[in-house]
């Protein structure tokens, strides 16, 4: 668990009480209405947080333990080895204000409670969040924010990101500053009187640039900001940004961290009881929570997490060095390759470098070609589940990014993404070379 002594500094967000809504939208003028001038702030709304149970012995449990044992001692009620799925939206209360600790399922659930605690566990936190998606993870964290604020966020990172910061939250009045995080001076540069969030991607997606995580949540402290990073492409079996000064973790659990392709959801962790009790009452008013069923998946597939992430590692290192010795491709973007601009910090910040290669074909038509010869590789959005996957960022994940955008970071109509399984080695690289014999 992190020790860092620093809580980190939220401004005080207009409540629901007391906060009084902006005048109408004055139709035709196509301007927004000036935001409400500050009033004092009415108190934030909060739930009391409990910091996840510890077992006995478990602060000296190492990763795979805590995987498989964090969160789910059996069921207090039957003695089920395995966390059971509460399939109930509510619960009977014995006498007004008198229950067990659960009332309402979007509240919270015994199932997600122990997905959570699982999830912190292995991210080193002591609060977990449970979303039904990894976007309404993101989303619970920028509603801890309100208009007027600033974001500044890595301007190559997941293109649903980019969606609900630029398409959804701009229009509420947040601002946004995209900027290449792997250069903490130019995240220095973009901060502003009313910059409160840092959220940066590392390894980026699709681009696999990295960023320095300890001095980004060094900054972050220093200038009272609050940082968060996505952790999806790594998980926590291969970087903790918590440890690394970070305040918010982030993932899709879609990902890795279910591992199996069979699910939907996202998870926030944090070491700040404030944040916590901030995200508590939203993740209960806004209500994106994941079912039960969605949070027993995940719980199985992080029992494993260890195993298939060193799978996914060797094969991705294997196929990564063989497609940065083939005659036909130029730079291959994989943290794990020596000569890759990143690998260093990798290696200092990280204890792998994860399933994630990407590379440019130069072109969509020849990007087209490999990506129809392929057999072995899906081809599908998504990554991080035990089968290979590629897909093609410009017109898949990251059509959402405007294209003036796209190539500016660089990110060209011609680069292809490859999330690498955990099958054998030799048959993905026989696929991806016949399939290169073909352009
Ligand atoms: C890095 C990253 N973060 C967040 C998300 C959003 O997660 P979800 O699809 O579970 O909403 C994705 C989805 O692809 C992703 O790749």
């Amino acid at each position: 668990m992190s020790t860092r002594k620093v809580e980190p500094k939220v401004e005080p967000h207009p409540a629901a009480a007391g906060y009084t809504a902006p005048p109408p939208h004055p139709a035709g003028t196509g301007r927004r209405p000036e935001p409400p001038a500050h009033e004092p702030p009415a108190p934030e709304p909060r739930r009391p947080v409990e910091p996840r149970p510890l077992q006995p012995g478990e602060p000296d449990w190492r990763f795979s333990t805590l995987a498989i044992h964090a969160g789910q001692e059996p069921d207090p009620a039957t003695g089920a080895v395995t966390v059971p799925i509460y399939q109930t939206s509510t619960f009977h209360q014995a006498e007004l204000g008198k229950h067990k600790g659960y009332e309402y399922a979007r509240t919270q659930n015994p199932t997600r409670r122990a997905l959570e605690s699982n999830l912190a566990a292995l991210e080193g936190g002591r609060y977990g969040f449970a979303f039904g998606s990894g976007m309404a993870a993101i989303g619970a964290i920028a509603n801890l924010f309100k208009s007027g604020d600033h974001v500044i966020a890595s301007d190559d990172m997941y293109g649903g990101t980019f969606r609900l910061f630029n398409l959804v939250l701009k229009p509420y009045g947040l601002e946004f500053s995209y900027v290449d995080s792997s250069d903490v001076a130019a995240l220095a540069a973009a901060i502003r009187p009313a910059t409160r969030l840092i959220y940066v991607e590392t390894p980026s997606n699709p681009l696999m640039k990295v960023t320095d995580l300890s001095a980004v949540g060094r900054l972050g402290r220093e200038r009272g900001i609050l940082t968060a990073c996505d952790n999806t492409f790594m998980t926590p079996y291969f970087q903790k940004p918590l440890a690394l000064g970070i305040d918010l973790v982030v993932h899709s659990t879609t990902k890795y961290l279910n591992g199996h392709s069979d699910m939907v959801g996202g998870v926030v962790v944090t070491d700040s009881t404030e944040v916590a009790e901030r995200l508590a009452f939203l993740q209960n008013a806004v209500g994106g929570v994941p079912g039960p069923f969605d949070c027993w998946l995940v719980l199985r597939g992080t029992k494993t997490l260890a195993l298939r992430m060193e799978r996914h590692n060797q094969n991705a290192l294997q196929v990564a060095r063989h497609l940065a010795a083939h005659p036909k491709l130029g730079r291959i973007h994989y943290p794990g390759l020596p000569d890759h601009p990143g690998h260093a910090l990798m290696q200092r910040q990280a204890t792998g470098f994860g399933g994630m290669i990407s590379f440019d074909l130069e072109s969509l038509e020849r990007a087209r070609r490999f990506l129809g010869a392929v057999r072995l590789f899906t081809l599908a959005e998504s990554l991080g589940g035990v089968e290979s996957l590629i897909c093609h960022p410009a017109t898949m994940t990251h059509a959402s990014v405007p294209a003036a955008e796209r190539a500016r970071v660089g990110l060209g109509d011609g680069l292809v993404r490859l999330s690498v399984g955990i099958e054998d080695a030799e048959d993905l690289i026989a696929d991806l070379d016949q399939a290169l014999a073909r352009l």
